[in-house]
C-alpha cells in the first residue's frame, strides 16, 4: 500500500490543470445504460472510483474502452443484477439503479453499507421509485427495485439533511424513461446534477430546470447515444485553491468554472486572500496575515461538505478562533483527530468543530480515513514542521487525479512510496 511524504515548508507556485470532476463522471457513466447505442464521454478522470464504474458496466454487459480521458460506453444488452463483489468497492454504485430500472424495468443492486462519513442511507432514492411505480425489495444485502411501467409523478426528495444529490440523480435517470411527467421537488442543484441533465437531453431525454429546487422530466420511450464533456471538478480545483492558501506564493487553477467555486473563493477571500478570476481560471494569492472565519456546509450554492476537512486544515493555522458547522454529514470530521496529532487545536461540539489556529504544525504519521479527509491531512503537511506521512492513500486515489504529482509540479516536496 502506498504512502505519500510530504516535507513540509516549501511554497508552492505556479498553475495546474483540473481534471473532470469525478461526481460528474460517476453518473455519467452509469447513464450510458439507458441506451443500447454507443456513447463517447471526454474528460473521465483517471481514477479509482471511474475505474470501478467501469468495471460494475462492463458486468452489466457493456463495452467499454477508454483512451486516455475519453471512455466509449455501449451497452447494447444490459443485465440488471450488480451483486456485492462488483458493487462494494464504491458507495456511488448505487446510482447504476436509477438507469437499470429505466431500461431494465428492474434492477438489484447490493445495498452500499455505511461508510466512514457517516449512515449514508437511500431511502429518498428508494421513496422517489416508489413515486415511479416501482415496487421495493430488501434481501439478503440487496435492494431489487422492479415495476411493469413506470408513470410520471410528483416526488419530494428532500431530507433531513437537504436535498440529495445521487438520489436526485437517480430518480431523474429512472424518470426519463417513464410515461408522463416527473416533477421532482426538493431537488439538488449541485453543477453535477446539471451536467447529467444536460448529458441526458444529449440522449434525447427531455429535462427542465436542472440547477433549480424543481426539474420537470417528460418521459419519452427511447434515449439515444451522446457525447459529452464532463465538467471541471470543483472541488478538486477548491482543494489546489486551499493548498495555495496554505503554503502559496500564488496559485492559479486552470480549466475550472469559476461560477461553480463561488462559496470556496468567497471563504478565502473572508480568510483575507487575495482570488482572481478569469473565465476558466482562479489564483489565490497571500494578503497579509490570514483570518479566522466561520464556515457552515450547505447543498450546492452554499459551502461543499467536500471541502469542509480542507478548510479544516487551512484555519488549523491561521490565527484567531474558527468554527466550522458540518450540516450535511454531522460526523464527517475523522480528519480531526489526525489534525490534532500534528498539532492542531481543535473542540468538537456535536458537528461543530471549534478551532484555535496554531502557529505551525509539526509533520506525524497520520492515517487517511476517507477521501477528503485523506486530501486535508497532505494539506496540512505542506505547511506543517518536517515530514507528514499519509498512509491509506487509496483513498486519495479515489478521488483525485494524480495528487501528488500537480502538488509537485506548483513546487511541493512530496513523494510517493511503497509501504
Ligand atoms: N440522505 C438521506 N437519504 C437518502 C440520501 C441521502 O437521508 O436517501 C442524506 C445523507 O445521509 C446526507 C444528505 O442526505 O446527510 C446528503 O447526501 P447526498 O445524497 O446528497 O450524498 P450523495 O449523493 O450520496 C454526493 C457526493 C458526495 C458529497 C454529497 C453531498 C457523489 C458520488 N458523491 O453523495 O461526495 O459529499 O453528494 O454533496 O456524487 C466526495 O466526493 O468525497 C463525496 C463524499
Amino acid at each position: 500500500m502506498d504512502k505519500i511524504l510530504v516535507h513540509g515548508g516549501n511554497s508552492l507556485a505556479g498553475s495546474i490543470k483540473i481534471s473532470g470532476s469525478k461526481n460528474s463522471a460517476l453518473p455519467i457513466l452509469a447513464a450510458t445504460l439507458l441506451t443500447r447505442e454507443p456513447c463517447t464521454i471526454h474528460r473521465v478522470p483517471d481514477l479509482s472510483d471511474t475505474n470501478y464504474m467501469l468495471q460494475i458496466l462492463n458486468h452489466l454487459g457493456a463495452q467499454v474502452e477508454r483512451a486516455s480521458g475519453t471512455v466509449t460506453v455501449s451497452a447494447d444488452k444490459a443485465q440488471s443484477v450488480a451483486p456485492y463483489e462488483v458493487v462494494r468497492k464504491m458507495r456511488a454504485s448505487v446510482c447504476v439503479l436509477g438507469p437499470l430500472l429505466g431500461r431494465c424495468k428492474e434492477a438489484t443492486v447490493s445495498l452500499p453499507g455505511g461508510c466512514i462519513i457517516g449512515d449514508r442511507p437511500i431511502d429518498l432514492h428508494l421513496k422517489g421509485f416508489e413515486a415511479l411505480g416501482a415496487a421495493v425489495r430488501v434481501e439478503g444485502g440487496n435492494v431489487k427495485v422492479f415495476a411493469p411501467k413506470l408513470n410520471g409523478a410528483v416526488i419530494n426528495l428532500r431530507g433531513k439533511f437537504g436535498p440529495t444529490v445521487l438520489g436526485t440523480d437517480n430518480v431523474m435517470m429512472a424518470a426519463v424513461l417513464a410515461e408522463g411527467t416527473t416533477v421532482i421537488e426538493g431537488a439538488a442543484q449541485e453543477p453535477e446534477v446539471c451536467d447529467l441533465a444536460d448529458f441526458l437531453n444529449k440522449m434525447g431525454a427531455k429535462i427542465e430546470g436542472a440547477g433549480t429546487r424543481r426539474m420537470i422530466i417528460e418521459g419519452v420511450s427511447e434515449l439515444h447515444g451522446a457525447e459529452h464533456d464532463i465538467i471541471p471538478d470543483r472541488i478538486e480545483a477548491g482543494t489546489f485553491l486551499v493548498a495555495g492558501a496554505i503554503a502559496g506564493k500564488g496559485v492559479t487553477v486552470n480549466r475550472v468554472n469559476p461560477d461553480h467555486l463561488t462559496a470556496i473563493t468567497t471563504a478565502l477571500s473572508g480568510c483575507g486572500f487575495k482570488i482572481e478570476t478569469k473565465k476558466q481560471s482562479l489564483t489565490v494569492l497571500p494578503n497579509g496575515a490570514p483570518k479566522p472565519l466561520e464556515i457552515t456546509t450547505e447543498p450546492y450554492p452554499g459551502f461543499p461538505t467536500d471541502m469542509q476537512a480542507q478548510m479544516c486544515a487551512l484555519l488549523s493555522t491561521t490565527e484567531g478562533i474558527s468554527v466550522i458547522t458540518e450540516n450535511i454529514f454531522p460526523q464527517r470530521y475523522m480528519h480531526v483527530a489526525e489534525l490534532k496529532r500534528m498539532g492542531a487545536q481543535v473542540q468538537m461540539e456535536g458537528a461543530t468543530a471549534v478551532i484555535s489556529g496554531v502557529e505551525r504544525l509539526t509533520g506525524a504519521p497520520v492515517m487517511a480515513s476517507d477521501l477528503r479527509a485523506s486530501a486535508a491531512l497532505v494539506l496540512a503537511g505542506l505547511k506543517a514542521e518536517g515530514t507528514t506521512e499519509v498512509s491509506r492513500v487509496y483513498h486519495i486515489d479515489r478521488g483525485y487525479e494524480h495528487l501528488d504529482e500537480k502538488l509537485s509540479e506548483l513546487g511541493a516536496n512530496i513523494e510517493r512510496v511503497q509501504a
